[in-house]
């Protein structure tokens, strides 16, 4: 089944007597259920446009996006806030944490302004947590934690709803080679148990080497996809050999490091 329907995504910033910008020129893409994608391309490809208009923080120029069938890009209001908490997840490369509430806080916010039954919510949070070996700093504050313990509790939050997507731009950004590989380490683990579908936007190849589908993008349009086979090891090899093909803009680690 397919989860996620982008059909012909056009975004053009600026206008009127201003330079304008075309940020996606006419991209489509389908991504089925239970997949892990991840999206690459140079420095100002689009990738962070085309993530925002999935994630409904930002509205296309022109086509559409479904999700689960649902035409997110006609949703306003009250629906559209609705949709985003209740079927999205959002990992961000700053983590994006509140600093006023406990790490426990922090993962069960979309429940509780969902007024999810509180025995439910604490099933879930054990869930999450042991799933992602957080449990034990959960009644600390975030800026008690490390920077790749913050990232594993902003993806706590982001699947504690069991949401229909998470969408992930950069989630490596900031974390050291160590806690990066832990988190696409989790991050392909609850796709492959829990069967979390996961878009994820990187220009780290090291972690996009943990996807299933990479797809490239450039100038705003798709250039290539590539498949994982068996072995995430030529998935790497594969993804570097394509960035050095598409050119155009600086990748920033191409470090040999699996
Ligand atoms: N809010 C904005 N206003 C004007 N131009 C923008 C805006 N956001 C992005 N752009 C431009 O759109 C293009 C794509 O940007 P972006 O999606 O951020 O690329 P990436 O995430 O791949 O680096 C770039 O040329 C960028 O300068
Ligand atoms: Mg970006």
């Amino acid at each position: 089944m397919l989860i996620l329907q982008a059909r012909g995504l056009t975004k053009v910033y600026g206008g009127n007597h201003k330079v304008t910008t075309r940020a996606l020129d006419n991209l489509s893409l389908d991504v089925e259920e239970g997949c892990f994608v991840g999206i690459m391309g140079p420095s100002g490809s689009g990738k962070t446009t085309l993530l925002n208009l999935l994630a409904t923080i930002d509205r296309p120029t022109a086509g559409t996006v479904l999700v689960e069938g649902v035409e997110t890009t006609k949703l306003i209001g009250r629906d559209l806030a609705l949709f985003r908490r209740r079927r999205l997840g959002f990992v961000f490369q700053d983590y994006n944490l509140l600093d006023s509430l406990n790490i426990r806080e922090n993962i069960i916010l979309p429940l509780v302004l969902d007024r999810i039954d509180p025995e439910q919510i604490d099933r879930r949070l054990e869930e999450v947590a042991t799933s992602l070996g957080i449990e034990d700093i959960l009644t600390k504050y975030p800026y008690e934690v490390s920077g790749g313990q913050q990232q594993r509790v902003a993806v706590a939050r982001a699947i504690i709803h069991r949401p229909a997507l998470v969408l992930a731009d950069e989630p490596t950004g900031n974390l050291d080679s160590r806690s990066a590989q832990r988190l696409m380490e989790t991050f392909g683990r609850i796709n492959a148990e829990a069967g979390v579908t996961i878009v994820m936007v990187t220009h780290d190849p090291f972690a996009a080497s943990y996807c299933r589908i990479t797809y490239f993008i450039k100038d705003g349009r798709l250039y290539n996809e590539i498949r994982r086979g068996d072995s995430r090891q030529r998935f790497f090899q594969q993804i570097l050999d394509v960035l050095s093909q598409m050119g155009g803009g600086h990748h920033d680690t191409l470090a040999d490091r699996p």
